[in-house]
């Protein structure tokens, strides 16, 4: 493995990217980057100020108070500051999760962070994940994963999530809203959700995550040793 690199894994939600992707970075020792917990952080500033994902104009006035900062703390979870205060508890809500996906069709939020994530991998080793990393954020990454799994294998491990934490939503409607999200990220006009070229594509629709977590690190180590 070289010193310093770049694993990029895209896809779509519900796919495991950031459970594997955490755990793929504790194997190598390195940072783990979620970026959609960046454009949730994003997402949860509007609504807080009552301000729309889709209000463009206003998003293009109080962007320049959205300050973020990531505290990568002992405990393996990238705690998000939102102006000076730890928000990370407040970013798995399904309403931050839809605002997130409209938000991050607006360029000029995407522009906004594009720096703050190339920065990131310029000085850390990384495992980044999220829509566009492999496309758009690090097209030079070492490593290009593109992990997937059925629409339905997605939405069962989401709805186990939420069954876990108490909150009452049927498994339709997190199907549902789930298809919605992916079409929406999948086909925005900006940095959409796309395999890179180079990626290699894991569906992971029959995989318990061990098997997963295996299989990743046998693609990492064939690109990189
Ligand atoms: O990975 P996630 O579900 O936490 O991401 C929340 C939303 O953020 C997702 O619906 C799309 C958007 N996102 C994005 O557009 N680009 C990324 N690199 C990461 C997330």
């Amino acid at each position: 493995m070289k010193q310093h690199f770049a694993i990029a894994i895209d896809g779509p939600s519900g796919a495991g990217k950031s459970t594997l992707s955490r755990r793929l970075a504790r194997e190598l020792g390195c940072s783990y980057v979620d970026t959609g917990a960046i454009y949730r952080t994003v997402a949860y500033h509007f609504a807080m100020l009552g301000i729309g994902p889709k209000d463009t104009d206003n998003i293009r006035r109080f962007l320049p108070d959205c300050a973020i900062d990531i505290d990568f703390q002992a405990d393996g979870v990238q705690h998000m500051i939102l102006n000076g205060k730890d928000v990370t508890d407040e970013l798995r809500t399904p309403e931050v999760s839809a605002a997130a996906s409209v938000i991050a069709a607006q360029p000029l939020v995407r522009e906004y962070l594009l720096d703050m994530q190339r920065d990131l991998a310029r000085r850390y080793s990384v495992v980044m994940d999220g829509r566009d990393i492999g496309t758009v954020v690090l097209p030079d990454a070492d490593v290009k994963i593109y992990l997937t799994a059925s629409d339905e294998a997605r939405a069962q491990r989401r709805f186990a999530e939420l069954q876990e934490k108490g909150e009452k939503k049927s498994y339709k409607a997190v199907l549902a809203d789930m298809r919605a999200r992916d079409e929406r990220d999948a086909n925005r006009a900006i940095a959409p959700l796309k395999k890179a070229k180079d990626a290699v594509e894991l569906d992971t629709t029959e995989m318990t995550l061990d098997e997963a977590a295996a299989a990743l690190r046998k693609i990492v180590e064939g690109r990189c040793g």
